[in-house]
């Protein structure tokens, strides 16, 4: 029999593309998502996709923080696990509105932690960041580096950390894997599902791929004074694909007996500076990106990359796509998808 999976947040951007790859890799998902930040197209696609594969996924327009609605998705299904990407993200948006985004992120898990220990689900991949090593004082940033937080989406990648933390010091039945994702970036090879941001975008191939498709007139790079290379930020880019596998890694872990709760970097290793990221997506797309130089955006670390040791180690999960292909993906989707999900949208 399939295992079953539940996604909260699985018809955004990395949620989608893991669904897909749940359902390819045999298993069944039941996604959980109130559609705030996303469309449910992205859903209809993945089954395109997965073709009779995608029999297996299910989907509920439900907010995480709706306790009778979780409570019923769970008295119908005996879940094998549970991967909760479901959360609000923008940095600055955070900062207007802290409490939404604690009672949104922080509540939504205590709600979601709760339901599952009252039905005996007790196995979590949860999506945290690598927001939570700040600026780092060294990189590579390991799994030990000092962690921090500098604006409230940041906190409760933090709290939510440490809720889990405490969770399973309190009942060691819990099996919890907290994954720190790099920057995620491109979309599925196919072109049919990718990230489609509301509004502009806050972060940087999203922006430059509306510079492309000729809904933004340039992109502004934040910072050309660090002490960098080319004195932009560097980053460590990762395949969202790649990303999406690093959850399937991250269940076949969640079979081991001796699994904790153990926190799990998901990067490449290689860091790459905005001028980079540009250079490779003008060459694999051929268009221009105009570029206006500014000062630095508040917040921004200079250089954040993972070491990835430890997730080649004992997730046994390697990324293994560069920034180029990270770019032909991206482009394929922008190309095909200029307003993303919603092809009625003229101008935004
Ligand atoms: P996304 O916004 O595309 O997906 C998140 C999904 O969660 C959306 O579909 C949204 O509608 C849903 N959601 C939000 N609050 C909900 C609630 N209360 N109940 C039900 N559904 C809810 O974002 P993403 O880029 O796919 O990110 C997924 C997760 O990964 C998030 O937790 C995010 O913080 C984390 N993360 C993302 C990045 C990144 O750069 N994209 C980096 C590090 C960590
Ligand atoms: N940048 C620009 N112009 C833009 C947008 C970004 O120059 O319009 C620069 C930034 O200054 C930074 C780099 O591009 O040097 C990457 O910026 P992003 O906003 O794409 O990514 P960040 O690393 O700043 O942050 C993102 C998410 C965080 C998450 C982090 C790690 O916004 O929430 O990746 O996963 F924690």
């Amino acid at each position: 029999m399939a295992k079953n999976i539940l996604v909260t947040g699985g018809s955004g951007y990395i949620g989608s593309h893991t669904v897909l790859q749940l359902l390819n890799g045999g298993y069944s998902a039941v996604v959980v998502d109130n559609l705030d930040n996303s469309s449910a197209v992205s859903l209809e696609r993945v089954k395109k996709l997965a073709g009779q594969n995608g029999d297996r996924l299910s989907f509920h327009q439900v907010d995480l923080r709706d306790r009778p609605a979780l409570e019923k998705i769970f008295s119908e299904t005996k879940f094998d696990a549970v991967i909760h990407f479901a959360g609000l993200k923008a940095v600055g948006e955070s900062v207007e509105k802290p409490l939404l985004y604690y009672n949104n992120n922080i509540a939504g898990t205590i709600t979601l932690l709760e339901v599952m220990s009252q039905n005996g689900c007790k196995n979590l991949v949860f999506s945290s960041s690598a927001t939570v090593y700040g600026w780092p004082k060294e990189v590579p940033c390991t799994e030990e580096s000092p962690i921090s937080a500098t604006n409230p989406y940041g906190r409760t990648k933090l709290f939510i950390e440490e809720i889990c933390r405490d969770v399973h010091r309190s009942d060691p039945e819990w099996k919890i894997i907290l994954l720190r994702y790099f920057n995620p970036v491109g979309a599925h090879p196919s072109g049919y599902i990718g990230e489609d941001p509301l509004g502009v975008p806050n972060n940087l191939m999203p922006y430059i791929q509306q510079v492309a498709v000729g809904r933004r007139p340039h992109l502004t790079v934040f910072g050309t004074d660090y002490k960098t290379k080319d004195g932009t930020g560097v980053r460590d880019y990762i395949h969202v694909t790649d990303l999406a596998d690093g959850h399937i890694a991250a269940l076949r872990k969640l079979d081991d007996l001796k699994i904790n709760c153990e926190v799990y970097n998901l990067g490449t290793g290689n860091g790459t500076s905005v001028l980079e990221m540009v250079a490779a997506f003008e060459k694999v797309s051929g268009k221009k990106i105009p570029l206006v130089m500014a000062g630095r955006r508040p917040g921004d670390a200079e250089i954040v990359y993972a070491s990835t040791e430890k997730a080649e180690r004992e997730l046994n999960w390697k990324a293994k796509h560069g920034i180029e292909d990270m770019c032909r993906d991206l482009w394929n989707w922008a190309s095909n998808n200029p307003y993303g999900y919603d092809s009625s949208k003229g101008s935004s």
